[in-house]
C-alpha cells in the first residue's frame, strides 16, 4: 500500500470521541444554583437533567457532585453533571399561559419528561473523524451562555450559536434562527445551545459565569479557528438540544390576532433572543477524559451506559424544593413574569 493511501485509511477512522446522549428530566422547578445559588425559589422555572445531588446551593468549594449523587438521568452512568435551560410556555389569545411539554430526540423515545440531548465534540458535529483531542473539564467547572435580557438581534449577536429549528418532523435540522420561529411548527421547536470552546485555563468559574470562556478569535469552532491568547485552552464543545412539543398549540385561532408567534420563555422573553443555558461539570473521576480519548463517533462502546428505563428511575429523585403550579393555565408565569418583547 502506498504511504498516502495508508494515511487516508487511518484518517477515515475517528481518533477521539464525539459523544451524543440523552438525559431524562431530573426536576423542573425554580432553582438556579449557578446564577442564584441558595435562592429558593429562583426567579424563573428551569428544566434540569443529570446527577441527583442537584440542589439550590451546589457550592463548588464543598460539593462533591459525583460523590453525593446516587444516580443520574443521563445515559452515561458516570456523568453526574447538571445541565439546565429555561422552559417554554404558550400564551393563548385570552392571555393565559400553558407550559409546553418536551419531547426526547428521535431514537431516545421514552426518556421521561423529554429531557435533553447532550453532545461533547472535539471537532464539528458532522466531522466523523474527530481528529482533535482536548482536555476534559475539571471538577468545580461551570459555565453559562446567553443573555436573559436580550430582546433583539443585536443584543443576542455576541452569542454565536444559540438557535431554534422549526421542526416539521422528528428529523428536521435545517434553517436555524436566533429568534423564535415565526410560523407554526408541525412537530415542535428545537432549541440548540452551543457553549464557547476556549477556556482561560485558570478559572473554573467567573462572576458572570462566562468570562472564563471565549469563542475562537477568528473563524469559528466549526472552521477550526484559533483560541485567543487570553483563553488559549481549547475544550470540547458542549451542546444541548431540547425539543418543545408545540404541536398542540398550532391552532391559528389561539395565536395572536396579528399573526405573531405565541411562545414565551419562563422568564418572559417573547422574542427568543434571551435563549440561555447552564452547565455544571460533574463527571466521576477521569471518566469524561477517558471517553473523549476513545476512538468513536456517537456510538461509543466501553463507557458505562444505562438504559432509558434506568435513567428514568432517577427522574424525580431530588426532593421538590419549590412547590407551586407550573402546569395549569396560568395568569402570570411562575415568579410573576409576563410576556415581554423589548
Ligand atoms: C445542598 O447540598 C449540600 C451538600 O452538598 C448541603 O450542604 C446543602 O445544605 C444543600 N442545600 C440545600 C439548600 O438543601
Ligand atoms: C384561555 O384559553 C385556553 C385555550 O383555549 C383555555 O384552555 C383556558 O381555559 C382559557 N382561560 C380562561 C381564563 O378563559
Amino acid at each position: 500500500m502506498h504511504w498516502s493511501t495508508l494515511i487516508l485509511a487511518f484518517a477515515a477512522a475517528p481518533t477521539s470521541a464525539l459523544i451524543r446522549f440523552q438525559c431524562s428530566q431530573l426536576v423542573r422547578e425554580r432553582l438556579d444554583p449557578l446564577v442564584n445559588p441558595g435562592l429558593i425559589p429562583s426567579p424563573h422555572v428551569h428544566q434540569i437533567v443529570g446527577g441527583n445531588s442537584f440542589n439550590a446551593t451546589m457550592d463548588p468549594k464543598t460539593k462533591d457532585i459525583p460523590g453525593e449523587s446516587t444516580c443520574t438521568t443521563c445515559q452515561f452512568a458516570e456523568d453526574f453533571s447538571n445541565y439546565w435551560t429555561a422552559i417554554l410556555y404558550f400564551k393563548a389569545r385570552n392571555g393565559t399561559y400553558k407550559r409546553v411539554p418536551q419531547l426526547a430526540n428521535a431514537g431516545f423515545e421514552g426518556a421521561k419528561g423529554g429531557g435533553m440531548t447532550v453532545y461533547y465534540m472535539q471537532d464539528p458535529l458532522y466531522d466523523t473523524k474527530q481528529l482533535s483531542s482536548v482536555k476534559a473539564f475539571q471538577p468545580g467547572f461551570r459555565m453559562f451562555v446567553g443573555d436573559i435580557n436580550a430582546r433583539n438581534k443585536a443584543q443576542a449577536a455576541r452569542f454565536r450559536q444559540l438557535t431554534y429549528t422549526c421542526m416539521d418532523n422528528a428529523g428536521t435540522r435545517d434553517k436555524e434562527t436566533v429568534a423564535f420561529p415565526a410560523r407554526p411548527c408541525k412537530y415542535g421547536i428545537m432549541t440548540s445551545l452551543r457553549f464557547p470552546t476556549c477556556w482561560n485555563g485558570v478559572d473554573l468559574d467567573s462572576p458572570d459565569h462566562m468570562s472564563h470562556m471565549a469563542y475562537p478569535e477568528s473563524g469559528t469552532f466549526e472552521s477550526g479557528g484559533p483560541c485567543p491568547s487570553t483563553h488559549p485552552v481549547r475544550v470540547s464543545q458542549v451542546m444541548y438540544e431540547v425539543i418543545w412539543d408545540t404541536s398542540k398549540f398550532n391552532d391559528p385561532a389561539e395565536w395572536p390576532a396579528d399573526g405573531s408567534q405565541p411562545f414565551v420563555w419562563s422568564f418572559g422573553d417573547g422574542t427568543g433572543y434571551g435563549n440561555h443555558g447552564d452547565y455544571v461539570f460533574g463527571w466521576k473521576g477521569d471518566s469524561l477524559q477517558k471517553i473523549l480519548d476513545t476512538k468513536c463517533y456517537v456510538n461509543c462502546e466501553g463507557a458505562k451506559l444505562q438504559s432509558i428505563e434506568e435513567m428514568n428511575k432517577c427522574s424525580g429523585s431530588v426532593p421538590e424544593a419549590v412547590v407551586e403550579d407550573i402546569d395549569g393555565w396560568l395568569d402570570v408565569l411562575p415568579g410573576g413574569h409576563v410576556a415581554n418583547y423589548s
